[in-house]
């Protein structure tokens, strides 16, 4: 008797993390971006030609190329500021091809994007610069802001610098900002252009620290860098932008 229990509840415990492993596979296999022949364009001139690339919820993915290879562009492409001419997109499931200017903001609210100049309010505090992007994504409760500006402030190692104003905050303390802001929507996908660019190497690997602890809690990033010596430091997925193409490459092609 005691051995059908025992085998009973085995076999209980091996369902429940079949159950586990399976949705954790689900969660990774899932599609959080996919590009089929896109093509970029600034103004008249192509940027970047057949693009086809996906990235996975989960995944921490690098951009890299030389200046004007169209890292930004590809990110704008994504964040809906340049339209999509050419090839067909997905990302946080909004559909790029149809994107019309209206749903900017929505797409907006699934992306956290951060860029190599902050682009921090210079008017106004911490909190002030959170509480401004809440209140424009539609958040009314106090108490609720006030604990979402806690607790994003608090992911980015922030939590008692609130009251600062910007011009009072190093390079790498405003960047820790700008991270916390992205934060705030619960972003399914986070967009970083450069977001080491104006930074010494030692800030840069601490903000690299906070982005990767963001991706160890189950958040995607595209992260567009120069900074070799972080990849090294923080090897993942690396796709290239060169000669209007995007391609992965493996590590030491770098
Ligand atoms: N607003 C714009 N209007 C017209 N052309 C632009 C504009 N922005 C960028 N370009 C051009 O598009 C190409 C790609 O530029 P992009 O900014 O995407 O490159 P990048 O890889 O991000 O470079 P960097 O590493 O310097 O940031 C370049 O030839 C650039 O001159
Ligand atoms: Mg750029």
């Amino acid at each position: 008797m005691c051995k059908v229990k025992e085998l009973f509840s085995r076999i209980l415990l091996f369902q429940q993390e079949l159950i586990t492993f399976i949705s954790t596979f689900k969660i990774m296999s899932e599609n959080i971006l996919q590009l089929t022949d896109v093509a970029v364009f600034q103004g008249e001139n192509l940027v970047l030609n057949d693009i086809s690339l996906e990235i996975k919820k989960g995944e921490f993915v690098y951009l890299i190329g030389k200046t004007g290879s169209g890292k930004s562009s590809l990110m704008k492409t994504l964040y809906g500021d340049l339209p999509l001419r050419e090839g067909s997109g997905n990302i946080v499931d909004f559909d790029l091809k149809t994107l019309r200017e209206k749903d900017i903001p929505y797409l907006r609210r699934k992306l956290g994007v951060v860029f190599q100049d902050f682009k921090l309010l210079p008017d106004r505090n911490v909190n002030n610069n959170l509480l401004f992007v809440l209140k424009a994504t539609g958040w009314k409760d106090t108490s609720l802001m006030t604990a979402k500006i806690e607790e994003v402030l608090d992911k980015v190692g922030m939590k008692t610098k609130g009251f600062k104003f910007p011009h009072e905050l190093s390079g790498g303390e405003q960047q820790r900002i700008a991270i916390a802001r992205a934060l705030l929507n619960d972003p399914d996908l986070i967009l970083a252009d450069e977001p080491t660019g104006n930074l010494d190497p030692q800030t840069s690997v601490e903000i690299m620290k906070v982005l990767q602890d963001i991706n160890q809690n189950g958040r995607t990033i595209l992260m567009a860098t120069h900074d070799y010596a972080l990849i090294l430091k923080y090897p993942s997925k690396t796709l290239k932008c060169d000669g209007n193409k995007v391609f992965e490459v493996v590590q030491r092609a770098i």
